[in-house]
């Protein structure tokens, strides 16, 4: 029951997530692989964007937030009693559904993290921040402005900034919460493509309510609904042929909506 599995990125195991002691959701028994997109879709209000800030422990300072049982990042439980939160930090990167840049300029937003984190490498802060704007598909485009302020950018190369800022740690997980829905559909193109490329060095979560975008980027799904986890398995499967009449109803009858 409590065996750690070698693929599994993170996984949760008999866990519950309350606010001021009202769960949010319960009962969650899942692992998400490595080196895999897993979509996380539901309901507005299902606990999506909960589920990914207890995965980074970014809800700590939140009053009366709580979790119970096990919560596992590449094997180690993150709630365990000195547990490194700095450590997770490196290890897990987040991005946000608006592009989270700081006041400054484009080249600074990418080294941030490297100046506070990895300060001995500042001689090549330079070739890193390339390195990262390229992954993105974004250096082209900021190569001779890179000290011109981040807020000069549009918001979909705002959002592949916040990417590359995330990438510079080179974290093994990326959590993703709704990291398209400010964006025009070329922007959305242009991170689902990058999701893909990311995917074979990243393991990735990506909270979607566009289902369309699940079903071409999303190798798992993960289902949440009324406070737990209505079904969960590969993609395909679960368009194709879901186990449950709820989980046919939301994603089936919502994908046709978004093309009608
Ligand atoms: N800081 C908080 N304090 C108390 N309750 C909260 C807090 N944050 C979220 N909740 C509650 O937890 C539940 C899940 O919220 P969450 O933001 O995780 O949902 P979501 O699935 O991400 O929704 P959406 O699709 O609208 O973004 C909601 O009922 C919300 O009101
Ligand atoms: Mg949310």
């Amino acid at each position: 029951m409590n065996k750690i599995s070698p693929l599994a990125a993170m996984e949760m195991q008999g866990a519950s997530i309350s606010y001021n002691g009202k769960p949010v959701l319960e009962g969650l028994d899942f692992l998400i692989s490595e080196k895999k997109v897993t979509g996380i879709v539901g309901p507005s209000g299902s606990g999506k964007s909960t589920l990914l800030r207890t995965l980074c422990r970014m809800n700590d300072r939140v009053p009366g937030f709580h979790v119970q049982g096990r919560i596992r990042v590449g094997g180690k439980d993150i709630y365990e009693k000195g547990m490194d939160v700095y450590h997770l930090r490196r290890k897990v990167g987040m991005v946000f559904q608006s592009p989270c840049v700081f006041p400054k300029s484009i080249f600074e937003n990418v080294v941030f993290a490297l100046k506070r984190l990895r300060p001995h490498l500042k001689n090549e802060f330079a070739h890193i921040a390339e390195q990262a704007f390229r992954e993105v598909f974004l250096w082209e485009e900021v190569k001779d402005r890179l000290h011109k302020p981040a807020s000069i950018l549009s918001l979909g190369q705002q959002q592949r900034l916040a990417i590359a800022r995330s990438l510079v740690i080179q974290p093994e997980i990326l959590l993703m919460d709704e990291p398209t829905s400010s964006l025009d559909p070329e922007s959305s193109e242009a991170i689902e493509e990058l999701i893909a490329e990311l995917k074979t060095r990243h393991t990735i979560a990506l909270v979607t309510h566009n289902l369309s975008q699940a079903k071409r980027v999303a190798d798992d799904l993960i289902f949440l609904r009324q406070g737990r986890i209505w079904e969960s398995g590969p993609t395909a499967r679960m368009f194709e042929n879901p186990s449950r009449p709820e989980t046919r109803d939301y994603l089936i009858r919502r994908t046709d909506l978004e093309f009608a």
